[in-house]
């Protein structure tokens, strides 16, 4: 009999003392996503190579084998633990490759004041906005930190999501910077979600540099970099490359540096403007550009041209109340290899929860409910670097999986606004249960 923990996530130093082999079986779809060893573009966002009631071997935490049912069940030992499915469809965890999920507070008041026609950007010049949670944050411990992202930590996992890229971004100092991304890397050793640690202290100008945002700049090239990389918070640095906020010739020289102190690039692109963002990313070649939702045909030759993959954010565009969506359907006929994200922030896009992006993907950008999976699990792992190791269903990855309450993955985006899974595991082990 399966022994269940109490509702919540494990820690992962618990670990000890849970068996070494399991297997999930009666599984209405094994949705395993295996396939060609990189990023997967046109027809193939499509293929989710499903097998019809299959089953999973796993053990020490790595996928062994993967099969129906009968093929599996032949080679179990009595030590594994077995977990009946129930004919449910099986998935890899969703891996969120763009969110900021480090922050104090939150700004539920100017979701309030949008709703009485005040938009982002007015909102921002007035000192709220990022500037906002800025404040918030630099008041805010590490332990204040870390206790809130525990919480959202838990509301990831509950969603299905098993890795998230994490973004700092709301310190703009060194300390507070550093105390961020601190809090992530604590939040990755003590919770049972992955985070891959991104510096984004070019989020915004803070308000005492407003006269003199060229030493803010300088600041973050020569004193927040190096010390970020030399103490290795990061494997990416991000620029919020926008009109009012870092021009391109800003973020250029900021990406430049943080290349040369050995991290990979990602771009805030073209979210509320064309503002050459797009461009900018395929310049520097980039790992990903981010938002995308003003970027032309012009600028997604060029992130074809140098692949780039695109990370889409369908919740911003929603919770902002606005009607722009990236064109998703564009770049896939152009061959880029898209991701969908949630973007997780108390300002533009309050929402963990990848289903949901999802459902919007397919209502407002018309991806297919298959391709919206590949891009938030496989796609989504080459993103962050680690195609190898998550985002599929193959022997030797690690077993990140979520057994959803449903039959059929296609209920996933088409049933929205309910969270699905109905067990997740991470690296083998139980992570997230419902009753
Ligand atoms: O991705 N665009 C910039 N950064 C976030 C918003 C952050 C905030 O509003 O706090 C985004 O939408
Ligand atoms: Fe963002």
């Amino acid at each position: 009999m399966l022994q269940l923990p109490a509702r919540g996530f494990t820690r992962k130093s618990e670990e000890a003392g849970l068996p070494l082999s399991l297997a999930v079986i009666n599984c209405s779809q094994l949705v395993t996503l295996s396939g060609a060893h990189r990023p997967r573009t046109g027809g193939d966002l499509r293929q989710l190579a499903i097998v019809e009631d299959g089953a999973l071997f796993v053990r020490d935490g790595r996928i062994e084998a993967v099969g129906r049912r009968r093929e599996i069940e032949s080679f179990l030992d009595a030590d594994c633990e077995v977990i009946d499915a129930g004919k449910r469809v099986v998935l890899p965890g969703f891996v969120d490759a763009h969110t900021h999920p480090v922050f104090a507070g939150n700004r539920a008041n100017e979701f309030e004041q949008r709703t009485a026609g005040a938009t982002y950007r007015e909102i921002a010049r007035g000192g709220g906005g990022i500037r906002a949670t800025v404040r918030a944050t630099r008041n805010a411990s590490l332990n204040d930190l870390v206790k809130a992202g525990r919480r959202y930590a838990e509301w990831f996992l509950r969603g299905g999501t098993t890795t998230v890229e994490a973004k700092s971004g709301y310190g703009l100092t060194l300390e507070d910077e550093l105390k961020i991304l601190r809090a992530i890397k604590q939040l990755n050793e003590e919770t049972s979600l992955n985070y891959v640690p991104t510096f984004l202290g070019a989020h915004d100008i803070p308000f005492e540099f407003k006269s003199r945002r060229q030493m803010y700049v300088d600041l973050v090239i020569n004193e927040m970099l190096p010390r970020v990389a030399e103490e290795k918070l990061a494997e990416f640095c991000d620029v919020f490359c926008e009109e009012e906020v870092f021009t391109t010739d800003e973020a250029w020289k900021i990406l430049s540096a943080a290349r040369c102190n050995g991290l990979g690039l990602r771009i805030h692109a073209d979210q509320l403007s064309l503002s050459g963002g797009a461009k900018l990313a395929a310049e520097l070649e980039a790992t990903t550009a981010d938002h995308l939702e003003h970027t032309d045909a012009e600028g997604i030759a060029a992130l074809k041209a140098a692949k780039v993959q695109p990370v889409l954010l369908p919740g911003s565009v929603y919770a902002l109340g606005l009607n722009r969506y990236p064109p998703a359907r564009e770049m896939i006929d152009a061959g880029l290899a898209v991701v969908l994200a949630t973007d997780f922030n108390p300002g533009s896009s309050p929402t963990p929860s990848m289903t949901t992006i999802l459902s919007l993907a397919c209502t407002q950008m018309k991806m297919t409910p298959a391709e919206t999976i590949t891009a938030a699990t496989i796609n989504a792992a080459y993103s962050l670097g680690r195609g190898d190791e998550i985002g599929s269903l193959e022997k030797g990855k690690r077993a990140d999986f979520v057994i959803h309450d449903a039959a059929d993955y296609r209920e996933l985006p088409y049933f929205f606004g309910v969270e699905h899974p109905w067990r997740v595991y991470v690296n083998g082990q139980l992570a997230q249960v419902r009753g």
